[in-house]
């Protein structure tokens, strides 16, 4: 998982856009997009994205993230949110391609999300297109919007750091699971000496949970966090966010248990996103947590906090998604493999 940066200032993001000549006029009531002749020549058609076109892009959107995609869940809040544009193209009147932009960091960041086009359509450069004109509908609706940001988890070449800056690295470590087993699995291991050494290293309790008059506190009134956070970032479900008060109320108003391992002297911090469904199958759930910090004990035993919070109550499989300091990745995935017993 790579976090990166683009256009650190409107005049690089001019000079990245000067070839395509855009010029338009946004008008919010507007649904179909007035498009740029350089665009509507590469045959698409961009819209702002309504309830009705969900299915549409459901079908499209079939094998995206092995089946993990977050959209099915998040596509009719996006819609309200009037920070946030969601961008359609479409090829002969149908969608072949989304893109979202929500504006963060007190509104100088526009944060990339939910790329997508459809399988027939990729390799032909859509993606381009859609980036680019999205770009420029965000420079007229939000002019105060400065640098661009988004996290990837392919590799990038040296064309894209022409054009991107890294914010940090993460470990991807995906594990699943039913719920019901690893519950019981964490009810066997709470009575064996091997867990007791991961959860109960120190005598004060090393899994705080954080209320939100605690989480203001550490994380905006002191910089107690700016070194256990991976270049002073919150990164909760993909998206990174500045420490500033205007992401801290977009973050609160999210389902998300915050931890750490000490408030007054934080080594280990976490953001447990609540489970949601996925498309892969029925009882299929996404559980996200994003860990910050380097010491393993510590990241094992909130890790095993969260699991054990969100497995008394969810049924079904689950595919656990944890982001985490690279250099943890390979002793957590031990851990999971011969402690947990799930899968990788
Ligand atoms: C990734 C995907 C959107 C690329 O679509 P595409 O039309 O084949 O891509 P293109 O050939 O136009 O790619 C070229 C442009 O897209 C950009 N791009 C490719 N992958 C990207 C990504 N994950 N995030 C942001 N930009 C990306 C490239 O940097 C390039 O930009 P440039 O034209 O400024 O150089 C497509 O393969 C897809 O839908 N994949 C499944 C969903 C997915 O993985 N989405 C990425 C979310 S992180």
């Amino acid at each position: 998982m790579i976090l990166v940066s683009m256009f650190s200032s409107l005049d690089q993001l001019d000079n990245l856009l000067k070839t395509c000549c855009l010029k338009m006029k946004i008008d919010t009531s507007l649904t179909i997009l007035q498009v740029p002749e350089a665009l509507s020549q590469a045959g698409l058609q961009f819209s702002v994205a309504t309830e009705e076109d969900f299915d549409e892009i459901m079908a499209m959107s079939q094998d995206i993230y092995g089946g993990l995609d977050y959209l099915p869940t998040r596509y009719t809040s996006w819609l309200q949110e009037i920070n946030r544009i969601v961008i359609l193209a479409r090829k002969h009147g149908k969608v072949i391609a989304l893109e979202s932009v929500c504006v963060i960091d007190g509104g100088e960041t526009a944060l990339v999300e939910g790329l997508r086009v459809a399988p027939q359509e990729r390799g032909k450069g859509v993606a381009g297109v859609l980036l680019r004109f999205c770009s420029e509908l965000v420079k007229s609706r939000f002019p105060e919007v400065k640098v661009c940001r988004l996290t990837r988890d392919d590799q990038l070449g040296p064309k894209d750091f022409q054009k991107y800056r890294i914010i940090t690295k993460q470990g991807i470590l995906l594990v699943r699971f039913r719920a019901e087993d690893l519950k019981l699995r964490l009810s066997e291991l709470g009575q064996a000496d091997d867990i007791q050494s991961y959860l109960s290293t120190t005598s004060t309790n090393p899994t705080v949970r954080l209320d939100h008059t605690a989480i203001q506190r550490l994380y905006l009134t002191t910089d107690l966090m700016h070194g256990v956070l991976p270049n002073a970032t919150i990164i909760q479900d993909w998206q990174p966010f500045k420490l500033l008060p205007s992401n801290m109320s977009i973050l609160l108003k999210k389902e998300i248990d915050w931890m750490v391992d000490d408030e007054a002297n934080p080594t280990v911090g976490s953001l447990c996103t609540f489970p949601f469904h996925v498309p892969i199958g029925e009882d299929w759930y996404y559980l996200n947590i994003d860990m910050f910090g380097k010491d393993l004990n510590l990241v094992r035993q909130q890790f095993l906090s969260h699991l054990q919070r969100h497995t008394a109550t969810l049924k079904g499989h689950v595919m656990c998604q944890m982001f985490l300091d690279p250099a943890l990745w390979k002793p957590m995935a031990d851990f999971c493999l011969h402690s947990l017993h799930v899968e990788l």
